[in-house]
C-alpha cells in the first residue's frame, strides 16, 4: 500500500441520516467512504473490503453496537481492526470501559464534533498505511533475504567449481610436471619440463588473480571508482562481445568516500551483469556525472528493455539486484529510478551532494521514504 492510495472506512448506524452526516464530516479526509444499515450489511462489508476503521454506532435494533464489535473481533481477519463507537446514551465510564472490553479504541459521543471525528479517524487511518507499509516492508525484507542466501550459496559453489576445475587442474598438471623433472636424462627435456611448469604457474596466477578481483576489486581502494569501473568495462567487452563506453564529466571526476564509491561500483556491476544476462544489447555505456547538488550514475543499453511493472519497481517484480540495488542508493539518500528507452533500459542513481557520505550520519536529512 502506497502512502496515497486510499483506504476503506465502514460507517454503521441504522439511521440513514446519521450515516450521511457522517459521510460528509468524513469526505474532507479523502479516503473510501462504505455505509452499512445494519450489523448483517456491516459483516458483508467486512468480508468484502479491507476496512482500515470501523465506526459504530452503539443503540442498533437487532443486533447492537457492543454485540456487533465482539462477533466482529472473533473473526481472525478482524481481531486487529479499529472500531470507534459512536454512542449518543451509553456515556458513563463504565459504558466506556464495557466498549473498550468488546475491542474498541476510541469512544465518541453525540452530539459529535466534526473536527474531533475527523482528527480521532485520520489517526486511525494512519495508523492502518503505517502498518501495511510495515508489512510490505517486511515481506520485501524476508525475500531479499531469502535471496541473497540462495545467491551466496550459489556464489560459494561457483568459487568451489572454479577451484576445482580451474586452479585444482592447473595444480594437478604442476604436480606431474614438477614430479616427472629428476627423471628426465637431457637438460633439454628438463628445460622443456621447467618451462611448462612456468607457463602453468603464470595460468595458476592470474586465476587467482581474476577470482580475487571479481570478490572484490582492489583497483576500487587503490585508484578508485574510475579505475575500477574501466577494469569491469573492459572485462565485461572480454567476456561478452558487448560493446561498452564509459563517460566521465567532469574529466577530474573527484574520490568519493570508501562507502560510496563501493556501492557505486556494485550497483554499476550489477546493472551491467543485467545487461549481459537480460537485455539481449550489443551496446552499453556508462556515464559518471558530479552535478552542482548531485552525483549521477547511468547505465544504459540498446536492448530489449524492460517492462512496465519493472519499470515502475512494483512490489514482487524485482530480483535481489534491483532491489539491492535501490536500497544502496537509500541508504546514502539517493534513488534509483529505471526507463523504458525503446529500445534499451537506462538505470539512473542519482545521490545528493550533502549524503555523499552514508545516511547514518545525515539521518535527518539524507533519509527516505519510498
Ligand atoms: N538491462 C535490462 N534489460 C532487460 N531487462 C532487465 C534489465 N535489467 C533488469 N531487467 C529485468 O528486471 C528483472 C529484475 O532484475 P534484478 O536484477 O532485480 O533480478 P535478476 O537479475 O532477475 O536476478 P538477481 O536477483 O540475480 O539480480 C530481471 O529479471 C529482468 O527481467
Ligand atoms: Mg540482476
Amino acid at each position: 500500500m502506497s502512502a496515497t492510495e486510499k483506504v476503506n472506512i465502514l460507517m454503521v448506524d441504522d439511521h440513514p441520516d446519521k450515516l450521511l452526516t457522517y459521510e460528509v464530516i468524513l469526505s474532507e479526509l479523502g479516503e473510501n467512504l462504505i455505509k452499512a444499515n445494519s450489523g448483517r450489511e456491516a459483516l458483508e462489508q467486512l468480508l468484502k473490503n479491507d476496512i482500515a476503521v470501523v465506526l459504530l454506532d452503539v443503540s442498533m435494533p437487532i443486533q447492537d453496537g457492543f454485540e456487533l464489535a465482539n462477533t466482529i473481533r472473533q473473526h481472525p481477519r478482524f481481531e486487529k481492526i479499529a472500531i470507534i463507537f459512536i454512542s449518543a446514551v451509553h456515556v458513563s465510564d463504565m459504558d466506556r470501559l464495557a466498549g473498550f472490553e468488546q475491542g474498541a479504541v476510541d469512544y465518541i459521543s453525540v452530539p459529535v464534533v466534526p473536527r474531533l471525528l475527523r482528527a480521532r479517524v485520520r489517526v486511525f487511518v494512519e495508523l492502518y498505511r503505517k502498518t501495511r507499509e510495515l508489512e510490505r516492508l517486511n515481506g520485501e525484507l524476508r525475500r531479499i533475504s531469502s535471496h541473497l542466501i540462495r545467491m551466496q550459496d550459489e556464489e560459494h559453489r561457483r568459487i568451489a567449481r572454479e577451484l576445482h576445475d580451474g586452479l585444482g587442474q592447473e595444480l594437478a598438471v604442476l604436480k606431474m610436471t614438477v614430479t616427472q623433472i629428476p627423471q628426465y636424462n637431457s637438460i633439454g627435456a628438463k628445460d622443456r619440463a621447467a618451462n611448462e611448469a612456468n607457463e602453468i604457474v603464470t595460468r595458476a596466477i592470474q586465476q587467482v588473480r581474476s577470482m580475487s578481483h571479481l570478490l572484490h576489486p582492489p583497483l576500487l581502494d587503490e585508484i578508485g571508482l574510475l579505475s575500477a569501473v574501466r577494469w569491469y568495462l573492459d572485462g565485461l567487452t572480454k567476456r561478452s562481445g558487448i560493446v561498452t563506453s564509459l563517460d566521465v564529466q567532469p574529466a577530474d571526476f573527484p574520490r568519493l568516500t570508501p562507502d560510496l564509491e563501493t556501492a557505486i561500483f556494485r550497483a554499476i556491476q550489477e546493472a551491467l551483469t543485467n545487461v549481459f544476462r537480460h537485455s539481449g544489447a550489443r551496446k552499453t555505456w556508462v556515464t559518471l556525472s558530479q552535478q552542482e547538488n548531485q552525483v549521477v550514475v547511468t547505465v544504459g543499453d540498446d536492448g530489449k528493455g524492460v517492462g512496465p511493472e519493472i519499470a515502475e519497481m512494483r512490489a514482487g517484480s524485482l530480483g535481489v539486484g534491483l532491489a539491492g540495488m535501490r536500497q544502496r542508493a537509500k541508504e546514502f539518500g539517493g534513488k534509483l529510478r529505471l526507463t523504458n528507452t525503446n529500445p534499451g533500459t537506462l538505470v539512473e542513481i542519482a545521490i545528493p551532494a550533502q549524503c555523499l557520505v552514508r545516511q547514518e550520519a545525515h539521518a535527518t536529512t539524507c533519509a527516505q521514504s519510498d
